[in-house]
Order: C-alpha cells, then structure tokens, then sequence
C-alpha cells in the first residue's frame, strides 16, 4: 500500500482549521479532495469525520480515529472505528490520510506517508469562526526535511498544489500519475 497524506494549509502559518472548521472555501480545493479520494479509503481523526455533512463522504471507506472504543459511525457498512492507529500498518490498499491536525501529525511520527498532496492556500482567512486555530507546523517541518518535491506547481484560485515524495521511498509510478492527473483535471 501507499500511504498518501492530503491537506490544505494556510501559507506562512500553516493553519488547517480553527475550531471544528476549515477556516476557507475554496470549491476547486474541495473538488480536488473529492477528485483525490474518490472510491478510495481515507482514514480520519473523530473531529474531521463529525465535521462531514451527515458525517458520511459518498464512495469512500472510511477509518475513524477515536480513543473511544464504544464511537458509532453514520454508516457501519463503510465506516470502521479503529482505536489503535498501528492497526493500518499493514492496511491492504492505498490508504488516503486527510486529517485533522492529531492525525496528521501521528502519521507523520509513527507511520509517515509515501506521499504528500501539498495544498498551500494564499488567499486570506476572512470571515468568522469560533475555536482555536489548528496549525500543522511541525508536519510542514518533517516534509521539508524528509521529503522531496516531485511535481511542478499547480496553481488554482490562488491555491499552489504540489506533490511530495518521502525521500527513499518507493512509490509505484501508477499512484503519481493518479495523483497529477487528479490534481490537475479541472472538473
Ligand atoms: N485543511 C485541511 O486540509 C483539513 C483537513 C482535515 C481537517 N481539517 C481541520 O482540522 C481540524 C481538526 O483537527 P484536530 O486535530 O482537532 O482533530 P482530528 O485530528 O480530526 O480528530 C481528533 C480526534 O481523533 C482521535 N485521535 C487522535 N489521534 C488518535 C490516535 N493516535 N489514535 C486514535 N484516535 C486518535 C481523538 O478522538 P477521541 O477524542 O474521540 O478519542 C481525537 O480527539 C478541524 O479544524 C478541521 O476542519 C483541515
């Protein structure tokens, strides 16, 4: 399996949500996330997955991250509670990683993606929202050290995209082209 982490963070201050929110709308950043991980598997912390409308993702599984072994999901045909992340170590398919904050920040510890879908948003955070920013500093501080930049830019509605690869991994050719070509499809 690839492990591919994918988000979205404000530039210079690496700030992916505040509260339960992400703190932009941005629809060609949502769309590409749904490019991305269409029909695939994602795993997410608790906050992310109360955060999706009726906490479902139409055609996708999902692995929701609680410490609460008694947590119930929306839809227990597709979404699984796991409450020991070392349980997707030897997950079978490539396993999408889109948060939040907690998750993020785990995998990059203990079980560091092969990939990383690098959205940097430059536009301004307006408009008002109630909680604490949620930042992914450190997480941007390990991809720069230990990872290497392997695609162009892409740049959308002042959203600069870029692929990221952990350096000495071997990622199949298949999960990069898939990866380019949903980055860069405009529906
Ligand atoms: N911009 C983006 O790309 C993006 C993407 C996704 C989310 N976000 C934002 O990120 C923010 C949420 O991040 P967050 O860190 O507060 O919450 P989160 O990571 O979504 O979820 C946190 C919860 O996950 C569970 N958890 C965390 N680590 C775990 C582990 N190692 N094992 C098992 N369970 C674990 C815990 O649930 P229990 O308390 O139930 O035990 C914890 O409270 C929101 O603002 C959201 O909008 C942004």
């Amino acid at each position: 399996m690839t492990k591919i982490a994918v988000w979205c963070r404000h530039e210079h201050d690496c700030i992916i949500g505040i509260g339960p929110n992400i703190p932009w709308n941005i629809p060609s950043d949502l769309k590409r996330f749904r490019r991305i991980t269409s029909h695939a598997d994602i795993v997410c912390g608790q906050t992310t997955y109360e955060s999706f409308p009726n906490r479902t993702l139409p055609n996708r599984q999902i692995y929701v991250l609680t410490f609460n072994t008694g947590y119930e999901v929306s839809d227990k045909d597709n979404h699984f509670v796991i409450n020991d992340m070392m349980q997707l170590q030897n997950f079978p398919r490539n396993l999408y990683i889109a948060g939040g904050a907690s998750i993020y920040k785990a995998f990059m510890r203990q079980m560091p993606p092969e990939v990383i879908v690098d959205s940097c948003n430059h536009n301004e955070i307006s408009g008002t929202y109630s909680g604490n920013p949620v930042d992914i500093k450190e997480c941007i501080d390990i991809m720069m050290q230990d990872y290497e930049q392997v695609s162009p830019e892409y740049n959308e509605d002042n959203v600069t995209t870029t692929l990221w690869v952990r350096k000495g991994a071997l990622v199949n050719d298949d999960v990069l082209r898939y990866l380019t070509l949903a980055i860069t499809e405009e529906k």
